[in-house]
């Protein structure tokens, strides 16, 4: 059985210092077998088949939580900053489990789908290089790509590109086979896939073909889709990720 203090502090409903003038204040009850009552100690335990109401509203436990977040660009991808705005200061709120982690990063500049969840078993799975779960993006290149260079490029990425060492740090490496595409009739205009997640991995490769990258966004991770209707900065919960 767990507290009530901490059971409320773990699904967002504030701080522990919060939590403790709700209480005071009976803003928090106990419902059980049809009969509601308040609660005055922080450190009671909530018995088997009760449900706690906060304001009101039922406030359930949930052992895993998992949620989809369309980052925009500006916001790290970290749990907590000092200064920045991390992904975490948008996926929070009552009845948001407080201890879910972003799943792999996107560098702060990348937008689109991030996965967050506090199931730590799917957590290192997925960033596991060895799950080999497809990751799909767009990107913009800096200028445009003649049909003669489109071709060597997706030629070199399905075959092993040998991606250049990084200046911001990370070694040279060989990219597993990476799909690319030119979807449509701007030439700036490319798709990735990728199976691995290494540092800056596709600005990284098209920077060793001679391109910056200049607005990237992930759009699919294993079989989900950045949904259409999720606008930048909002997110959605879940029942399951890939
Ligand atoms: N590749 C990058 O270069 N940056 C990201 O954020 C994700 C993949």
């Amino acid at each position: 059985m767990i507290r009530v203090d901490r059971f409320l502090g773990t699904m967002g409903a504030g701080s522990r210092s919060d939590i403790k003038k709700y209480i005071k204040a009976g803003r928090v009850s106990l419902e059980k077998d049809g009969q509601r009552r308040a609660i005055s100690d922080p450190s009671e335990k909530i018995p088997e088949d009760s449900v706690i109401i906060f304001d009101g509203r039922e406030l359930r436990y949930e052992e895993y939580q998992y949620f989809l977040l369309n980052k925009p660009a500006g916001v790290l991808t970290a749990v907590s900053d000092r200064t920045r705005t991390t992904v975490l200061d948008l996926v929070k709120g009552e009845g948001i489990r407080t201890d879910i982690v972003p799943v792999g990063r996107l560098d702060m500049d990348t937008e689109g789908l991030l996965f967050l969840t506090n199931d730590g078993a799917l957590v290192h799975k997925l960033e596991s290089p060895a799950s080999g779960i497809e990751k799909e993006y767009e990107a913009v290149l800096d200028r445009e790509v003649s049909d003669e260079m489109k071709a060597r490029m997706i030629r070199e990425f399905a075959s092993g590109l040998e991606v250049i060492e990084s200046d911001k740090g990370g070694d040279a490496f060989v990219a597993r086979p990476a799909k690319l595409t030119f979807p449509g009739s701007d030439s700036r205009l490319a798709r990735v896939i990728l199976t691995e997640g290494r540092y800056h991995q596709v600005k990284r490769m098209f920077l060793t073909e001679g391109y910056t990258v200049v607005k990237l966004k992930r759009l699919r991770e294993g079989s989900i889709l950045l949904p259409d209707d999720l606008a930048e900065g909002c997110f959605k919960k879940v029942e399951k990720m890939v």
